[in-house]
């Protein structure tokens, strides 16, 4: 079956509205206030951060299709807090490099906010260019610089991006840990790592984190009047940063051994919101 968000015709706000509507028939929670995208290394903080009142095959829900990337899963998941907020967990993201267009990438978001929530947590496994950066360290999106030379915006859509990833939750973050640091994150198309000078090229525009998702994902948040609170997992330090070579099942072994840590942290941050 084609997916809807192909179709040019077609609005992407009418699919995001329409797969919030099955979200809330097949969760059976009308509304969510808070959504979190769980990238390479995050999943686990789902089980932590409440009850799981429904977990649905996001393949069922309009415009969201099977993940291409071993190591992702594609499940949406409802979760009760014990604030007796509700959060929707979205296991399923797409990836740019994917190549399926922009809409596809920010379909999550978009639904996230037509299902009611307010916040945005975005999550991801990213390269650290700054030396002093360990893999498996968890830092704060403070900025990005979207290499992507695209926009989930379109036609004439001026949106402000200024303090795009709140300073307030990055300040809620640190209460749970005051050790986090942050970073400008850059986001380039992938899927290849960067080259060594282009990771150069990223530091020297200001930038410390490298990865594929997120920024995209963070203007479409905005777009939809979210507040977005970003988190990488450092899974290596960044092409030429490190001696080593990367490889996707370091990336994989990184999160792998840091997902306990953490999710426990992520699930700290969700229940002070
Ligand atoms: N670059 C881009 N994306 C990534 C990296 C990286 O070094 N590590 C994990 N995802």
């Amino acid at each position: 079956m084609p997916n809807p968000l192909e179709d040019n015709e077609v609005n992407p706000m009418e699919i995001a509205r329409l797969a919030a509507d099955q979200i809330a028939d097949l969760t059976g929670v009308a509304s969510h206030d808070i959504a979190l995208t769980l990238g390479s290394g995050w999943a686990k903080a789902a089980d932590l951060m409440g009850e799981t009142v429904a977990s649905i095959d996001a393949t069922q829900i309009a415009g969201f299709s099977a993940p291409v990337v071993a190591g992702h899963v594609a499940t949406i998941r409802s979760i009760l807090l014990p604030s007796g907020k509700h959060a929707l967990v979205l296991g399923a993201r797409t990836h740019f490099y994917e190549g399926h267009g922009v809409r596809r990438v920010v379909h999550g978001v978009r639904t996230a906010a037509a299902a009611g929530a307010k916040t945005m947590i975005l999550t991801n496994g990213a390269g650290g260019i700054k030396p002093t950066w360990t893999a498996g360290q968890p830092v704060l999106i403070s900025d990005h610089i979207n290499l992507t030379a695209s926009s989930p915006l379109e036609g004439a859509t001026f949106i402000d991006l200024t303090d795009l990833y709140s300073r307030d939750l990055r300040d809620l973050a640190r209460t749970v840990d005051s050790t986090l640091d942050e970073g400008v994150y850059v986001q380039f198309r992938g899927p290849h790592y960067e080259t060594p000078a282009e990771v150069q090229m990223a530091k020297i525009m200001g930038g410390h984190i490298v990865g594929m998702s997120t920024a995209l994902e963070a203007i479409a948040a905005r777009q939809a009047g979210m507040k977005v609170l970003g988190l990488s997992l450092i899974t290596n330090l960044a092409a030429g940063i490190s001696p080593n070579p990367l490889s996707h099942a370091e990336v994989i072994e990184s999160g792998q051994l840091a997902e306990a840590r953490i999710s426990a942290l992520l699930a700290q941050i969700v229940a002070k919101l």
